[in-house]
């Protein structure tokens, strides 16, 4: 299995070129934010919550036998799970290696997350990293005091639909025609009250499966 050395953290305007080309990737017929400055308004949208998920530049899905001798700076920098970083110094070089694979955003009303996007770039899929974004956002939103987390889907995507079904996303309606460029119906999904016990001890279990089966996964600063 490939290793991917990865960390998840704010979105910072410095990103915007590299996460609207994930954007254009990932949702061809439907960009979330085609002017550039739409982005820029988001991460500064105090409703908003934007992150990202980055690789030290160089690395990639299939490393050499050389690449993966070499200590990766992540490895040097961090070594353990979740660790909060905050001196400066190490943010700057983190930030000047970086290279983004994914990201994820939504918005907070009231008690309710509402998912806006989730995705990585198409050579880096099916490596746990759209989970990983998945569980930050669970956190996050938890930490902002969210009850439930709900989100549209296209109706065919059922690779997205199978990551929210597996945390406990159900389907809870319909929106007929809800995408402009094919008229294509979403599903709408909803957590059940994520604080409660059920909820998170099903998301623990998960998490914990995660991070056995994909061993590195860093995460700074979320909230
Ligand atoms: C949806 C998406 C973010 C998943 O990212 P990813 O990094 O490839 O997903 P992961 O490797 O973390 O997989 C996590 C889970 O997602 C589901 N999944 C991912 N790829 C899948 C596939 N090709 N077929 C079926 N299920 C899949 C599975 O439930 C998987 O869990 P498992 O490994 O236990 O089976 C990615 O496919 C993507 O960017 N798609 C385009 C954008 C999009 O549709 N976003 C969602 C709409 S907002």
């Amino acid at each position: 299995m490939p290793e991917i050395a990865y960390l998840i953290r704010p979105m910072e305007d410095a990103d915007i070129p590299q996460v609207t080309e994930i954007d254009r990737e990932a949702f061809p017929g439907e960009s979330l934010f085609r002017p550039y400055t739409s982005y820029k308004q988001e991460i500064h949208n105090s409703l908003a919550h934007y992150i990202v998920a980055c690789i030290e530049k160089g690395t990639g899905p299939k490393p050499s036998r050389e690449d993966r001798q070499k200590k990766s700076w992540l490895k040097r920098l961090l070594g353990h799970h979740h660790l909060a970083i905050s001196t400066s110094a190490v943010r700057n070089n983190l930030y000047s290696k970086e290279y983004i694979v994914g990201f994820a955003g939504f918005w907070t009303m009231l008690n309710e997350a509402h998912i806006i996007a989730i995705a990585v770039r198409n050579n880096y899929r099916r490596k746990g990293i759209g989970e990983g974004l998945l569980i930050s956002v669970i956190e996050v939103a938890t930490q902002l005091h969210a009850n439930v987390i709900s989100l549209e889907v296209r109706a065919s995507n059922v690779v997205a639909q199978a990551l929210y079904k597996k945390y406990g996303f159900r389907v809870a309606g319909n929106r007929p025609r809800y995408y402009s460029d094919n008229g294509e119906d979403a599903v709408f999904m909803s957590t059940d009250t994520i604080t409660l016990a059920p909820f998170q001890a099903h998301f623990q279990r998960l998490k914990e499966a995660h991070s056995q089966r994909w061993e590195k996964i860093f995460t700074i600063q979320l909230a």
